[in-house]
């Protein structure tokens, strides 16, 4: 009898908490319809709009992991063509119309000696930045064919590490000249034209300390001058890169000796610190990120304005991504015992690099959010390389069967195959979103215009997990209002992904949305890029 009035009492105090917890979470949803997070995006019509570089939307591929070997080149695959191109691969890169591609890395180049890479008679060489064998079969050949077929400009990033500004040299002579001992080199493996490489840049990292040829900037700033300066004057229309922190320390230098020969400086950025300790990521600690790059971006800006470079000299952010490789142990500057079970360990580890799951809602809107800083500042940024395009942290995963389109795939298709080819002044204004100290703007945006004015692409980033944004869109002072064709990303949650087994969980979605004066209604994690056919005056 006491028992079960005792049990009453608990099931009634129990139904009480319950009660409480459901009015609660009904007054939490009344309120927020009635105080739904807010946004606005202000397209100013009267500033010109800005015509950015498509380089903008590149790709970067490095000797690391499955990016090359068993990624886009692969041959004996029943998927791969006569060349041991993946040709499934091909066809999405194509999707995803990148303009330029790095190669062949990273930390990777510090130690690689092209002129392995090339001819009948190649040999595997030691890979010493990542510890492994570099089998030798995809070279600079490979690259540029590979380059043609997916209609890529190449970008070739050579070795400051172990090799020589001669060594650069003979690279530049290899591919783009019509005589020398280069020229007639790549001749005799079959490659009559010249390759017309534009873009170099001289060194990857080598500001880092674990980069093979590490050099401090009072070694690094003489040695890119006289780098440069030889590659100019052998082949005067290439364009030059050198690796640069975003620092005044580093680049004042940088720039006052070597700049007259230099048309980029490229930086690199990560955002999630992956590389040695591998975990599991949450979306808000993902998106609380998305303002980074354009700090970033912001005070490299100053650095060149300080320097008396800016307008001459522009930014190549030629590697990005959220999310840091993951290579405990490595980047190395000794030969590895390949057959030491610790290195056995290390390199099996980076294999999470391709976990499935890690790629969600936030990879997207992240690279949504990292265009759209690249583009405010685009007469500035010329060049932009999501780090990699294909396997570890790409938006293309290739596996022996076929290939899945991560989440930022889509982002990324979106962007270059949807935005107009100029980029207009806009002031934004939008609630805040939390993440423990943390906070940001719930919202991102940019538009597009093309040149006749008459055809306009908006893109619009709510990045709350899981509410809308009432997002005003203003042109030219007056608020939006009709019915526009639209392009939305968001998958079911902020940590939907796609793997082998459900490439289609978040897929773009063609709709129509209602703009009501000016207020469009943003679905939680997504990416909405709108279509407005014409000026509002
Ligand atoms: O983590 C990937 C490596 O990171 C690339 O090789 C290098 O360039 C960058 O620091």
């Amino acid at each position: 009898m006491m028992y079960s009035r005792m049990s009453n009492k608990f099931m009634i105090f129990g139904r009480c908490i319950w009660i409480s917890f459901l009015v609660l979470f009904v007054v939490a949803c009344a309120r927020q319809q009635e105080h739904p997070k807010q946004a606005t995006i202000n397209i100013n019509t009267d500033v010109p709009a800005v015509i950015y570089n498509p380089m903008i939307f590149g790709g970067f591929l490095e000797h690391f992991g499955t990016q090359i070997y068993g990624g886009v080149f692969d041959p004996g695959s029943p998927l791969s063509d006569e060349n041991g191109f993946r040709t499934d691969a091909i066809k999405a890169l194509k999707e995803l119309k990148i303009q330029v591609v790095r190669w062949p890395g990273g930390c990777f180049v510090d130690g690689y000696d092209w002129k392995k890479g090339v001819g009948k008679d190649r040999e595997p060489a030691d890979d010493m930045a990542w510890g492994v064998i570099e089998p030798n079969t995809f070279g600079t050949d490979e690259f540029i064919k590979l380059c043609r077929l997916v209609e890529w400009e190449p970008y070739i990033c050579t070795n400051a590490g172990t090799g020589t500004i001669e060594e650069m040299k003979d690279w530049v002579e290899y591919t783009n000249s019509t005589s020398g001992e280069f020229a007639q080199m790549r001749k005799e493996n079959g490659n009559i034209e010249p390759m017309n490489v534009r873009i170099w840049s001289i060194g990857n990292e080598n500001y880092g300390k674990d980069a093979i040829g590490w050099k401090p900037i009072k070694e690094w700033a003489p040695y890119v001058r006289k780098a440069a300066k030889e590659i100019k004057a052998a082949n005067p229309t290439v364009k030059l890169s050198a690796a640069a922190l975003i620092t005044r320390k580093w680049s004042l230098p940088l720039l006052e000796q070597a700049g007259e020969y230099l048309d980029y400086l490229s930086i690199h950025g990560y955002w999630m610190p992956l590389w040695q300790k591998h975990y599991t990521t949450d979306y808000l600690s993902c998106i609380i990120k998305s303002e980074e790059p354009e700090l970033m971006i912001q005070s490299f800006i100053q650095v060149l304005d300080e320097s008396g470079y800016r307008g001459r000299i522009k930014i190549a952010f030629d590697e990005w991504n959220l999310r840091g490789w993951h290579h405990p142990g490595f980047p190395r500057k000794e030969l590895q015992d390949y057959d030491d079970p610790e290195v056995a360990k290390l390199v099996k580890a980076r294999e999470k690099n391709d976990i499935a799951s890690q790629y969600t809602m936030a990879d997207a809107l992240f690279s949504a959010s990292f265009l759209n800083a690249c583009l405010r500042h685009a007469e500035d940024v010329e060049m932009a390389n999501i780090a990699p395009v294909v396997n570890t942290r790409g938006p293309l995963y290739v596996h022996p069967d076929g290939i899945v389109k991560r989440t930022h795939f889509h982002a990324l298709s979106m962007y270059a195959n949807q935005l107009e080819e100029q980029v207009c002044n806009t002031a934004l204004k939008a609630d805040w979103l939390a993440n423990e100290k943390d906070s940001i703007p719930v919202f991102d945006g940019i538009a597009t215009v093309d040149k006749s004015g008459a055809n306009w692409a908006i893109s619009l980033v709510n990045r709350h997990p899981t509410e809308n944004v009432h997002c005003t869109v203003m042109m030219g002072g007056k608020p939006l209002n009709g019915k526009y064709k639209a392009t939305v990303l968001a998958g079911d949650l902020p940590d939907s992904y796609n793997d082998i087994d459900f490439p289609n969980r978040v897929v773009p979605e063609e709709v129509e949305v209602r703009i009501r004066k000016g207020i469009a209604i943003l679905p939680p994690h997504s990416l909405t890029i709108v279509h407005v056919p014409l000026i509002i005056k």
